[in-house]
């Protein structure tokens, strides 16, 4: 068995810790403890500061599965949690892993979509999300790579890292699609609820499908590692908290803790996200204008990344490479199988994002200009 390097997390490992403007996250605004304690009432933070540090349960704490349950408008018996989205998609990539068997899977899309399923010897198949198609998550190009063989097929939406976004009405009709043929129906929802465009629904209310979400991304408390699935068959939630139970045991009570007051103060939580990303978009719009015969664009429809490309059609490797010597981080897009794009991400560098934009802007015109003399 091999997994193979993940170029991503490796890329910005390297340079994340002491940048000293980060566009290369896919998260928004930080929240410290306090921020988060300071949202919960006094016997919140008299249970948080007096809790027991023991093992929680392997489905999750029943209070903060009660929180989740409430917001996903589901029962309490539905929800799992997991270690991060990304222990969740271990879970449904292992239990999937029989021989012979398919998963279909975005390209571009997060690495570990890929990267599991292929080390395991699932064979991966993948729909586009192209740029010459809008960035368009196209049902009927899914439904072709399907047959007997497929096991799952994971739509993300808000797409990573292209932002786009798939209809309620495609989803459902993928959601029937895939419960005729006994397939499994992933909704990988991480930036669901953060549009700029139509706003579309969790598939948690459709009876098929899981859902995996988390409080990384549309909540931007990566740090908590708070994960869950919403799952309405039994026998597969039986599977899933197996797996838990051998993977990670249960999460951190202290997490969990914080979890739960984040997801029930989550007007103010999603709140300041969705009015950071609206409000940073705006600016990379009229940023990607000035810059338009460099840079090309489709606008994301959800989410907090971008994933814009140099109209060169050069690899932007170097590009990035040298953004970083000028204090910018971006992700290479040959982390995801585009060389020539670049992420964006526009909602984690919050108030800073405008000042940002300013240094980026002297690079492109510096990179530019380097390129025409050479
Ligand atoms: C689409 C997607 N899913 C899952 C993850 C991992 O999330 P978590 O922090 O919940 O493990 C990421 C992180 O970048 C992601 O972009």
């Amino acid at each position: 068995m091999q997994l193979k390097p993940f170029m991503l997390d490796a890329w910005l490992d390297q340079y994340e810790h002491d940048i000293e403007f980060d566009l290369g996250a896919s998260t928004g605004p930080t929240w410290t403890v306090n921020d988060i304690l300071a949202l919960a009432d006094d016997e919140t933070r008299h249970r948080f500061l007096n809790h027991n540090l023991v093992y929680s349960r392997p489905a999750g704490a029943d209070s903060l599965r009660e929180a989740i349950a409430e917001m996903q408008g589901v029962p309490i018996e539905a929800v799992q949690i997991m270690t991060g989205a990304s222990e969740a998609l271990v879970a449904l990539m292992w239990l999937a892993a029989e021989p012979g068997a398919n998963v279909i899977i975005p390209l571009p899309g997060y690495a570990p979509f890929a990267a599991l399923p292929e080390s395991l010897g699932l064979e991966t198949r993948f729909y586009r999300v192209r740029r010459e198609n809008g960035f368009r998550i196209d049902p009927d190009e899914i439904k072709r790579l399907a047959d007997s063989k497929t096991k799952l097929i994971l739509v993300n939406s808000p797409h990573h890292p292209t932002g786009a976004t798939i209809s309620d009405g495609e989803m459902e009709a993928l959601h029937d699609f895939s419960a005729e043929r006994g397939i499994q129906l992933v909704s990988e929802e991480v930036y669901h609820p953060i549009y700029h465009g139509r706003q579309t629904k969790s598939l948690a209310r459709l009876p098929h499908a899981t859902v995996i979400s988390d409080l990384s991304k549309a909540f931007s408390l990566p740090g908590v590692r708070t994960g869950w699935m919403i799952e309405h068959n039994a026998r597969r939630r039986q599977q899933y908290w197996t797996a838990r139970a051998y993977f990670t045991v249960s999460n951190a009570t202290t997490a969990e803790i914080l979890s739960e007051i984040a997801i029930r103060k989550r007007d103010v939580v999603l709140g300041r996200a969705q009015e950071t990303a609206t409000r940073n978009l705006k600016l990379l719009e009229s940023f990607m204008a000035t810059h338009r015969d460099v840079l090309g664009w489709i606008p994301p429809q959800g989410g907090m990344t971008a994933f814009p490309w140099l109209v060169s059609g050069e690899s932007a490797r170097p590009f990035c490479q040298a953004a970083t010597e000028h204090g910018i981080l971006l992700a290479p897009g040959d982390c995801f199988d585009a060389p020539s794009h670049f992420r964006l991400g526009f909602a984690a560098a919050g108030d800073n994002f405008s000042k940002a934009l300013d240094r980026f802007g002297e690079f492109v015109k510096s990179w530019s200009a380097k390129m025409v003399t050479a």
